[in-house]
């Protein structure tokens, strides 16, 4: 029996209930979060810890744990689970209010759900990708880890569309980011990525990658780059939490570089995999 955390109780997957007032369902008005667990161990979980308060103060929901009772709860599931690596999925929605309305009642109790799935470790560097160039039509707080995706769902689709895994977001010819990933550059063994603005969800993966790469003695630049450069690059890779980091080795109809993943990136997912929970 697969179990799952649900308001303060752990529950069997199939018995969990949310009422159909929530305001999560009702109007997406909650955020979540994505975490990795390799060999059991949640991967820079402060990191997403903070990202998640970040994203509840930004929408005026109290934070219903803190860091510590979080843990607590991922324990008990990750214990259950028989997978060794898997993602852990934080969902907090403003909670149940009833009739539906759009203003928000005052002091309501946020709904908090986690579950834990298995998760696939890309062992060897992952197969490259194709990306494809997509207006970026989502609202302007990307920042925010929102549950209302459907913009990026829409622009998924669009991608997939072309035979690509996901958008090269773009407003106007400057890159933000992907559905659900973020993008790099690398030219003359120099990486650049779009600034985290409010146009893009600054994620985890690209931070840690960053800090990775300035270590290793790589300069990096947090600046907008164009369409153009993408195409024009040596290389390109994006990265998440569940795919850590993937060669983009075509974008639209341009070859990026040779069409082969790069040497910058390939050494940064060495690195990447040499520092993740052994
Ligand atoms: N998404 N940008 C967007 C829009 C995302 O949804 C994500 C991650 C990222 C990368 O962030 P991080 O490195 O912190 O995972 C960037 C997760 C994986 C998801 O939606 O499941």
């Amino acid at each position: 029996m697969k179990e799952i955390y649900l308001n303060g109780e752990f529950v069997a997957e199939s018995e969990a209930r949310v009422s159909v007032f929530d305001r999560g369902f009702l109007f997406a008005d909650g955020v979540y979060e994505a975490i990795p667990v390799y060999h059991r161990i949640p991967f820079l979980f402060d990191r997403h810890y903070k990202r998640l308060c970040g994203s509840l103060e930004a929408i005026g929901i109290p934070f219903p744990m803190n860091e510590q009772e979080w843990m607590r709860v991922f324990r008990r599931l990750l214990d259950s689970t028989p997978s060794e690596n898997a993602s852990i999925y934080i969902q907090v929605t403003r909670g149940t209010q009833h009739p539906r309305q759009h203003a928000p009642a005052d002091n309501m109790t946020p709904t908090v759900l986690v579950t834990v799935s298995p998760m696939e470790l890309p062992e060897q560097l992952a197969s490259p990708v194709k990306i494809e160039p997509v207006e970026d039509i989502r609202w302007l707080r990307c920042d925010i880890k929102s549950i209302s995706l459907l913009g990026n769902i829409l622009l998924k689709q669009e991608a997939m569309k072309h035979g690509a895994a996901e958008p090269l977001l773009h407003r106007a010819g400057r890159v933000t980011e992907g559905a659900a990933c973020n993008y790099f550059i690398v030219e003359q063994e120099q990486l650049r990525t779009p600034p985290a603005d409010q146009l893009i969800l600054s994620g985890i993966t690209r931070e840690w990658v960053i800090e990775l790469a300035r270590k290793a003695g790589m300069k990096v630049s947090e600046e907008a780059f164009s369409l153009a450069e993408v195409y024009n690059a040596d290389e390109c890779f994006l990265t998440s939490s569940t795919r850590e980091i993937v060669p983009v080795t075509q974008a639209g109809e341009h070859q990026i570089g040779n069409g082969k993943p790069g040497p910058v990136t390939k050494r940064l997912a060495e690195l990447f995999r040499a520092q993740r929970p052994q």
